[in-house]
């Protein structure tokens, strides 16, 4: 999406992101002094709860500890609010022309539903308000937060991942795709880009993200049908009338017994043959100790409450539950996002 911040919340993002790089050199530090310490990923214990009472207490002294400590706490908290003050200085401008791309070929329907406590009642990332925070809630995350903060600091291409996943697919002649928490849209992209025939059609409880998605649609001519609602109740969508469901980085957000009916939703709106591929967080099962305990904070200071259930999650058996075959699990980069599953319901 194409628009201009001004030089202060530029600045102010930028900031941000020098901040939280520097945070990460800092944890290079820790994890040296964890290994010197004889604390390397083979001498840390098996339980999470353990390995951070473990390290907390072996680290007590270290300065570097805790200035990495204070300072990913600070970026934590801090990195939304840069967000919303960078657009705050142009919402003036920025606000009409977010308002005209409502109008386009992309529709938003709006259902009566009842929004789940996890997703109504956890304020996720730290931010204020939840999901729905703010009207203009979705242009932030999505293209503030997302494209000026967390692309920048995660390693690797976060949207090349995206196409990837959809690149592990067994065909590449779906017509019907549902997405499951579509957001802001960038999934939806990558959709778009690597099916560009097929009708995408998109579910998710924020309407502010939504927003945002049909504004990036609209934007680039594109015709998705996007639907607030949850892909635990997708009551709005008949039986068997997708050949393909695909989410990314929606798991970490919900409890374990919403990702089960998320997988028989999936299953139920497939045609008999249909694909379903998703993607989220890396397996802690894939990872090493070390590594394992530096996501699991991450994910404590980031606002995360379900990242770790859904990390030491086996999702391979809740989708072969819900009736898919063929189910695969695996991670392409064992050390990083994401971790896919793909299932077929059968003809
Ligand atoms: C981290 S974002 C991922 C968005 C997007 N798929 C992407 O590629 O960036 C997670 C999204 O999942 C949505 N979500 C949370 N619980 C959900 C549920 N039960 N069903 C569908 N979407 C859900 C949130 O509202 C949010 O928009």
């Amino acid at each position: 999406m194409q628009f201009q911040l001004a030089q202060r919340g530029r600045a102010l993002m930028d900031f941000e992101v020098t901040a939280r790089l520097a945070a990460g050199q800092l944890q290079q530090k820790v994890e040296a002094e964890l290994v010197a310490a004889g604390l390397g990923s083979d001498g840390l214990p098996e339980s999470m709860e353990e390995r951070h009472r473990v390290i907390d207490a072996a680290l007590a002294d270290s300065p570097v500890y805790q200035a990495r400590a204070l300072l990913g706490e600070w970026c934590a908290k801090q990195h939304g609010h840069a967000a919303e003050q960078a657009f705050a200085e142009v919402a003036e401008v920025l606000v009409p022309a977010l308002e005209g791309l409502r109008e386009g070929p992309t529709t938003l329907t709006s259902h009566d539903f009842v929004a789940p406590q996890y997703w109504s009642q956890v304020w996720f990332h730290r931010t204020r308000g939840g999901w729905d925070a703010g009207e203009y809630n979705g242009f932030v995350h999505g293209e503030l937060v997302h494209k000026k903060y967390v692309s920048k600091i995660y390693p690797g291409d976060i949207y090349g991942n995206r196409r990837a996943l959809l690149h592990e697919l067994p065909r590449d002649d779906y017509r019907h795709i549902l997405e499951i928490g579509a957001s802001s849209g960038h999934h939806s992209l990558a959709i778009a880009e690597v099916f560009p025939d097929a009708k995408l059609v998109g579910i998710d409880p924020s309407l502010r993200m939504l927003e945002q998605a049909q504004r990036v649609a609209n934007e680039q001519g594109l015709a998705w049908e996007l639907h607030t609602g949850v892909g635990e109740d997708m009551a709005m969508f008949a039986d068997a009338s997708f050949d393909l469901v695909t989410a990314y980085a929606i798991h970490h957000e919900m409890p374990v017994k919403a990702i089960e009916a998320v997988f028989a939703e999936a299953w139920r709106v497939l045609a008999p043959g249909g694909d379903m591929i998703m993607a989220d967080v890396a397996r802690t099962q894939s990872l090493d100790r070390l590594t394992a305990w530096r996501f699991d904070w991450a994910a404590r200071w980031g606002g995360e409450p379900f990242w770790r259930a859904t990390a030491a999650l086996d999702m391979e058996p809740l989708a072969r539950a819900a009736g898919f075959v063929d189910v695969r699990g695996w991670q392409p980069n064992p050390s990083r996002d994401p971790y896919i599953i793909y299932g077929r319901k059968p003809l």
